[in-house]
């Protein structure tokens, strides 16, 4: 058995308020528990839409009720918010750009909008763009020129990492997350190791494997594990759409990951892909210094690293009731997690109650 602090997750979409059939912050934290993630940040392109201080309100009241583990709230950029989400800064875990194609309302396509929330953001917490190759490249340089930090969401493509790194050797202040889907999956859902069974080697569905950025090539797969070093943080994109949906008509884009992160990365370290000390500065500390969380006091995950076992989505605790990687074999099982000195989850099981979860913002 091994201890490690609690994980951080950076993006989630939790789906409330307006999409509770698909998660909610009860089901949603207790997903992130079972996976070892003692605390969330959650997006805002909900219905509506959180992007000024009453939709943040019933946002952070939904989650004072309901969430299991600690929490902050993203604020969504819209065309015309800059300075009323700047003043609302310090109550956010960051603000959000839409700047490329997505699920919900939130989407800059002009980017001449861009300039008021670089130029207003306050900067104490970065601004997390999502935006894809050439847009990604725009953006770095707006907040470079505004002298604003940057964190590049959930990165997938070999030109992303490299100009990246390309950017950070120059000292522009930019910071990026991948997702494990886009580590262990290639485009049509094909998995790559660790692949367990041939049970899996079909891939996916056109609808199951629709997600944003889109799965890429197994050459940009390469890229993004060849240069890990760059990469300052693993965030699941947990964006939970149910079955019925992305198997019928317009599948919307999007993949539960809480319950599954932790046991693919351990797996990867299993095989010598990573060290757990990588999980550790991608999971828990250059988040924490990224976004200025506070440290989570008597907090831990223990973890089997000798489990071999299983992916089902039968086990999982998230409302969507699926997995892309049902069936994998992982080795490496969360058995016990500890929040705040209490057991939140051990044996299978959630013990953390709905409201327990703290806002990390709360001034
Ligand atoms: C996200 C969602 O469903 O909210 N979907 C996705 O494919 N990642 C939206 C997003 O992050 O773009
Ligand atoms: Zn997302």
């Amino acid at each position: 058995m091994i201890k490690i602090p609690g994980l951080i997750d950076p993006h989630v979409h939790l789906r409330e308020p307006g999409a509770t059939h698909k998660e909610d912050f009860d089901t949603g934290t207790a997903s992130a528990l079972a996976g070892g993630v003692t605390l969330v940040l959650a997006m805002p392109n909900t219905r509506p839409p959180i992007f000024d201080a009453e939709t943040l309100e019933i946002a952070l009241q939904a989650a004072g009720q309901r969430a299991r583990c600690d929490y902050a709230q993203y604020l969504g950029a819209g065309p015309d918010n800059a300075r009323s989400v700047a003043a609302l800064a310090r109550q956010a875990a960051a603000l959000k750009m839409y700047l490329d194609a997505t699920f919900g309302q939130l989407r800059l396509d002009d980017m001449s909008l861009w300039h008021d929330h670089f130029s207003c953001w306050p900067g104490d917490t970065p601004i997390v763009t999502h935006s894809e190759s050439r847009s990604m490249g725009a953006a770095i340089l707006m907040a470079h020129i505004y002298g604003k930090p940057i964190h590049i969401a959930h990165i997938s493509l070999r030109e992303e990492v490299l100009l990246i790194k390309a950017a950070k050797q120059h000292g522009i202040q930019v910071t990026c997350e991948v997702c494990p889907h886009h580590l262990f999956l290639a485009e049509g859902g094909i998995p790559l190791a660790p692949a367990g069974d041939d049970c899996c080697s079909d891939g996916l569905s056109a609808g199951r494997s629709e997600v944003r950025p889109r799965l890429a090539t197994r050459a940009d797969v390469e890229a993004l594990w060849e240069n890990l070093d760059v990469i300052d943080c693993f965030a699941t994109d947990h964006a939970p759409h149910t079955l019925v949906e992305k198997d019928g008509e317009n599948p919307p884009p999007g993949f539960p990951g809480l319950e599954t992160m932790l046991p693919l990365l351990l797996t990867a370290v299993s095989e010598g892909r990573m060290s757990l000390d990588d999980i550790v500065q991608k999971s828990v500390i250059n988040p924490r210094r990224i976004f200025h969380l506070p440290e989570q006091p008597e907090t831990w995950v223990e973890v089997d690293e000798n489990a071999i076992y299983e992916i089902k989505a039968s086990e999982m605790h998230s409302r969507c009731g699926w997995t892309p990687f049902e069936g994998w074999k992982v080795k490496g099982r969360v058995c016990r997690v500890v929040l705040r000195g209490k057991t939140a989850f051990e044996d299978g099981k959630v013990v953390a109650e709905t409201g327990y979860g703290r806002n990390v913002r709360e001034i």
